[in-house]
Parts: C-alpha cells; sequence; structure tokens
C-alpha cells in the first residue's frame, strides 16, 4: 500500500500581488550585540552574555504571530505573515521582491489564476501539526524555537547548522564521488555527476530509525552540488531527518538545508537563518510528518521537487504534488547561480562510536535493501531536470557506500518507480561491529 499525498493549491488563489519590502534589518545586531556586550559585562558573567545571546537569537528566529497552534507532538507553530519571514534579513535581500509562484515548472504546470479551484475541506492529514489547525493564507506556519532548542547546540551560532568543519578529499581508492566524507558520518546513497542539473526529483520512504546517541542523526534527502568540495561548494538539501540535537526528539521531521560555503558561514536548516523564501502556508519546514510507514505494513512516502526557474533564477521547491514551499533566492549562491554539476539521493547517519563500537543507530528503515518493500525504505522515480529543463531519469547512476555490512544501497529500474533504489540498514550487527 502507497500512500501519496495529493494536495490542493490553495496557496495562489487570490495571490496577485507582489510585495515590496523594505525591512529593518536586524541581522547586524548580532554582531553588534556581542561587542556591546563584552565590553559592558566584565568578569566572570560568561553566563549572563550567553543568556542574553540565546534570547536575542529566539527574538530574531520567532517572529510575531498571527496564530499560534500547539501540535500534538509538543512543537508550537506560528503563523507568521509572509513578508515577516526570516529570510529578509539577508544582506543580498534588502528589496527582494517576493516570487509568489514559479515563472516555470519542469512537470508543465501553470500556476495561472483561472487554473486554480478553491481548496476544498478535507484535506489529507501530512503533518502533525495540521490535526490542530491551519495557517491561513499570506501567513507560514514557523515552527517555533525553544530555549532549549539552542542551548543543545555547541554555541548559538551553530545552532541550526551542520556541523562540518573540513572536508577531507574524495578517497583515490574510489573512482568517482565526491561525496563529502566526514568522519564519523556513513553514507549509503546514488549520485550523478555532469555540467549541467537544473533540478532533481525523488519520492522518499518516510521511517523513523532509532537513534542511539543524542548527537547522532538519521537522514533521507537529496542534494543538488555545485562548486568544487572546498571550501566554495554550494548545497541545496531537502529531506526527511530525526535529529535530538536539532529538534529535541526523536520524530521524523521535514527539512532543509543550504550553503554557498561549505556548511562554514552561510546556510541552515529550515528557517533557522535567513535565506530561503517560503510562500507556503500548509507545511512546516522542520515540523513532523505524519504518518509513518511500518515494518510489513503501511507504506508512505514524500515528494520533492527542487528546480531551477530559468527566468529569475531561483531555486524552487515542492512538496508532494502540489505544495510550492518556497524557494531559494539565486542571490545566496555562487555556483548554483548557474546549474548544479552533481547531484546526490540517499542517506546518512552519524557513526560517533561511542562505546567504541559501531553505532546502532539506523538507516532508512533499519532494514538493509535486500528485504524490499514493505521492509527496506525507498527512493524511487529519482530523475533530474536536464539542460533543456525537462525532467528525466538520471543517466549513469553512481552509488556509493563507506561499509556495506552497515547500510547499503541496491538501485533498481522498473514501470511506474522509474529509476529507484532501496537503501538503509541497522547499522551494529555482527558483520558490522
Ligand atoms: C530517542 O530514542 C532513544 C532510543 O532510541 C532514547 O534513548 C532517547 O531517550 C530518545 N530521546 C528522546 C528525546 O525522546
Amino acid at each position: 500500500m502507497e500512500a501519496n499525498f495529493g494536495f490542493e493549491k490553495n496557496w495562489v488563489r487570490k495571490v496577485v500581488f507582489c510585495l515590496c519590502l523594505f525591512l529593518v534589518l536586524s541581522a547586524p545586531l548580532t554582531c553588534a550585540g556581542r561587542t556591546t556586550l563584552s565590553t559592558t559585562t566584565t568578569g566572570g558573567s560568561g553566563g549572563s552574555i550567553q543568556k542574553l545571546e540565546v534570547q536575542k537569537h529566539l527574538k530574531n528566529l520567532n517572529r510575531q504571530p498571527v496564530k499560534t497552534i500547539k501540535s500534538p507532538d509538543g512543537d508550537i507553530i506560528d503563523c507568521v505573515h509572509v513578508s515577516h519571514q526570516p529570510a529578509f534579513d539577508h544582506p543580498d535581500l534588502k528589496n527582494h521582491k517576493i516570487q509568489v509562484r514559479p515563472n516555470f515548472h519542469p512537470e508543465g504546470k501553470t500556476f495561472g489564476e483561472s487554473k486554480i479551484k478553491a481548496s476544498s475541506n478535507s484535506k489529507p492529514i501530512t503533518q502533525l501539526w495540521h490535526k490542530n489547525g491551519r495557517c491561513s493564507e499570506g501567513t507560514i506556519p514557523i515552527r517555533r524555537t525553544k530555549k532549549d532548542d539552542i542551548l543543545r547546540a555547541s554555541s548559538v551560532q551553530k545552532f541550526g547548522k551542520k556541523n562540518q568543519r573540513s572536508i577531507p578529499q574524495p578517497k583515490p581508492a574510489k573512482p568517482l564521488p565526491d561525496i563529502i566524507t566526514q568522519s564519523g558520518h556513513q553514507h549509503a546513497i546514488a549520485y550523478v555527476e555532469g555540467d549541467d542539473f537544473y533540478g532533481a526529483k525523488a519520492t522518499i520512504n518516510v521511517w523513523d530509525p532509532k537513534i542511539q546517541q543524542p548527537n547522532e542523526f538519521s537522514l533521507s534527502q537529496m542534494w543538488i552540488l555545485a562548486g568544487s568540495f572546498g571550501q566554495d561548494l554550494n548545497s541545496i538539501e531537502a529531506g526527511w531527518q530525526v535529529s535530538p540535537d536539532l529538534y529535541g526528539d526523536n520524530n521524523t521531521r521535514l527539512f532543509t538545508y543550504w550553503t554557498s560555503d561549505a556548511y562554514q558561514a552561510t546556510g541552515c536548516y529550515n528557517l533557522l537563518c535567513s535565506g530561503f523564501v517560503q510562500i507556503n502556508n500548509d507545511i512546516a519546514l522542520g515540523a513532523s510528518i505524519f504518518p509513518l510507514s511500518n515494518y510489513g505494513s503501511s507504506q508512505y512516502d514524500i515528494s520533492i521537487l527542487v528546480w531551477k526557474d530559468p527566468k529569475e533564477g531561483n531555486w524552487w521547491m515542492q512538496f508532494g504534488n502540489d505544495h510550492v514551499l518556497g524557494y531559494w533566492p539565486a542571490p545566496l549562491f555562487s555556483y548554483l547561480t548557474e546549474s548544479a554539476s552533481m547531484i546526490e539521493w540517499g542517506g546518512e547517519v552519524v557513526n560517533s562510536e561511542s562505546d567504541g563500537q559501531h553505532t546502532s543507530t539506523q538507516m532508512g528503515s533499519g532494514h538493509f535493501p535486500h528485504e524490499g518493500f514493505g521492509k527496506a525504505s525507498y527512493f524511487k522515480n529519482i530523475q533530474i531536470v536536464d539542460g533543456d529543463n525537462k525532467l528525466r531519469a538520471p543517466k549513469d547512476l553512481g552509488t556509493y557506500t563507506e561499509q556495506q555490512n552497515c547500510y547499503n544501497l541496491k538501485t533498481g529500474s522498473a514501470g511506474d518507480w522509474g529509476s529507484y533504489f532501496y537503501y538503509g540498514g541497522p547499522g551494529r550487527n555482527p558483520n558490522c561491529p
């Protein structure tokens, strides 16, 4: 059994306005605030400096809501006016004009008003907080950041960012993968390399892998990459993740990520920094996905499409069949202002080997690919957007895993599944001690 999420395109129903924004920028506050603090606070008050920093950061992330919804999982979802979102604090997005719809869609969808029907009453639940309400048009749902979320990070500055200080060179033993390998991180991925990719799509099976240590995570995502794997890597990422450190629980959550300098100073998860412009009022980044797949029983998946608008150069993201979530504005990037040179799909976990053994943190469903449908997790209908702005199956799909006995991947191609693969594994087991 599969369930695909279908939605109504209510976001464009009446939206024909463009908002020109002149915002009082609060971005410089972080630096300015720190300077002031360290000069006015003398001796032994590191704690209060941190406290103020945390408060300031919270104030910057959590915008004045029009309405607040309490999700059954403890999340607070703030419906924030679309023009008040964090994106517009970005120095490169001063006077940015919000795009209310993409100029182009690789599946040939049109977003003209006449084609859009009024939203129906019955909408499938795809995120847990939908059980307790919805955000109205003109607002976007933002998962409220709590003080404890920030305190779990190693510093205020690192909160919401991938912890990736160095990016080792590709292993010479393996022919291709310019994969970002980081000690302790394990992957099972499929990838394509080339000169001009203008997007990617996949339908990803959703599970709740067990995480052994709170500082570990398990995610399943796609990466859209450009630039060298040195200091200037550009990356757009989206998928689902379980990350106790980031969210404070073991829930499976929808996430996005971006960076334009190999995870150093720029970018973040979700809306945890300025950059991504959200226009959709139904889907909250970082919110729990519902329902999830069960071993040997019901299977659920999410579809994610990311593509470049050839006119404006922005990278758009669609969730499910109809939810255009928003976009990463072109000015955020260097290499991705042209095209992507590599697309990757698959899983990643952190193996901290805290007890001297391989972690038992699971990838995908926690079961190996050979178990197949209903038991192993999958990516299906994986596609790229080519130089003609058309979606097609990737040619010459490569695969990469560090330790097949811990996590593995198996590709295939068939009928309505198109190009697909099963991936994942349990981590620690007799063959992965
Ligand atoms: C997450 O799951 C692990 C076991 O897999 C458990 O030890 C831990 O307490 C859970 N964390 C939270 C925040 O629920």
